[in-house]
């Protein structure tokens, strides 16, 4: 067998239709109604959050990309030598080959992503690009439990990347808990780069969210084509509205689809009835600042150990350690 080889594996815990049908009546049945953002990836969602990451308006990508580009050689440094790289959502493989081509000998790379179909060009194409990296890749939702695979060559660590301010669609409680998930895992050396949206003038956050080609608006409106399609629902899509609002008071972007107007809709055996107005929350985006994300990090048990940002401010890129008490 030669030194090296390349070994791709999937862990398959891609949602069923089942389970959508579940989550979206328990969501629909709720007051205020909610739909879960993680059944935005479907192809199609993904496609179009391809085309969001490009828009003139969507700063955040853009952005990390940037600091990325400038910093992945001082990110890799801090890192250190013989990791086993996590990364959670595997859509931005640029800002991966960044990190992948500067860090120094990586044992193996595992990308985590609810979109089995994604994950998988992901993990063949970084698998030709870097042969003597093992690709593990897990279809998984990075919110809920789930377990690393083992490498064969073991690592002398753990760091978990978590790029594109995901983070930010859990309140902060919930990242709190994810994070201190991220803790148990690496474990004792561990680290985690992140990638955290900064708060900033309202006026370019809510742009950010409500594009003029309305792309954003395809994108959530797409929630609803889902449950038509893979659910049997009879949702006028046309009588619902996207909308994305900034709450001030919890600085988060609030990202709803609005009733046009009275209506009932049913998905399954089950029945809507909305007032004209009535929203869907689908999405909420929290935006940081560094010491407020870092001190919401220090309570999940990692200590802020370097900070990377642009110019203006808009985003950062922070390396965190896994604390000595926690080890
Ligand atoms: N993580 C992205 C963000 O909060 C997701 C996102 C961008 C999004 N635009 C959206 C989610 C529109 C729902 C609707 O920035």
């Amino acid at each position: 067998m030669p030194a090296f080889r390349t070994a791709t594996q999937l862990l398959d815990f891609e949602p069923t239709s089942s389970e959508f049908l579940e989550e979206v009546i328990t969501g629909l049945g709720r007051a205020p109604k909610s739909l879960p953002c993680k059944f935005f990836y479907d192809e199609r969602g993904s496609h179009l959050f391809e085309q969001i990451c490009e828009l003139e308006e969507y700063y955040p990508t853009r952005t990390e990309l940037g600091i990325m580009r400038r910093y992945a050689g001082e990110m890799a440094e801090q890192i250190g030598p013989g990791v086993m790289l996590v990364e959670y959502g595997s859509g931005s493989s640029t800002k991966t080959t960044l990190l992948l081509d500067r860090l120094e000998g990586p044992v193996a790379y595992v990308p985590v992503d609810i979109s089995g179909e994604h994950l998988h060009q992901t993990a063949e194409s970084l698998a030709r690009r870097y042969p003597e990296i093992e690709i593990l890749p897990v279809c998984a939702d990075f919110t809920g439990e789930f377990e690393l695979p083992v490498s064969r060559r073991t690592p002398t660590h753990k760091a978990v990347y978590f790029p594109g301010s995901t983070i930010g669609n859990l309140t902060p409680d919930l990242a709190e808990r994810m994070l201190r998930r991220i803790v148990e895992k690496c474990g004792c050396g561990g680290g985690l780069l992140i990638g955290v949206d900064l708060q900033k003038d309202i006026a370019t956050i809510e742009a950010a969210y409500n594009d003029a080609r309305g792309v954003t608006a395809e994108f959530n409106l797409n929630l609803l084509h889902r449950i038509n399609e893979e659910l049997g629902g009879n949702i006028d899509v046309d009588r619902f509205e996207h909308r994305a609002k900034y709450n001030r008071e919890l600085h988060r972007v609030e990202i709803d689809l609005v009733s046009l107007c009275e209506q009932t809709v049913e998905v399954g055996d089950a029945s809507f009835d909305f007032s004209a107005g009535e929203k869907i929350c689908t999405e909420h985006s929290h935006k940081y600042t560094i010491d407020g994300f870092a001190d919401l990090a220090a309570r999940a048990g990692l200590e802020l150990h370097r900070a990377w940002t642009d110019e203006r401010d808009y985003f950062a890129v922070l390396h965190f350690a896994v604390a000595e008490a926690e080890q």
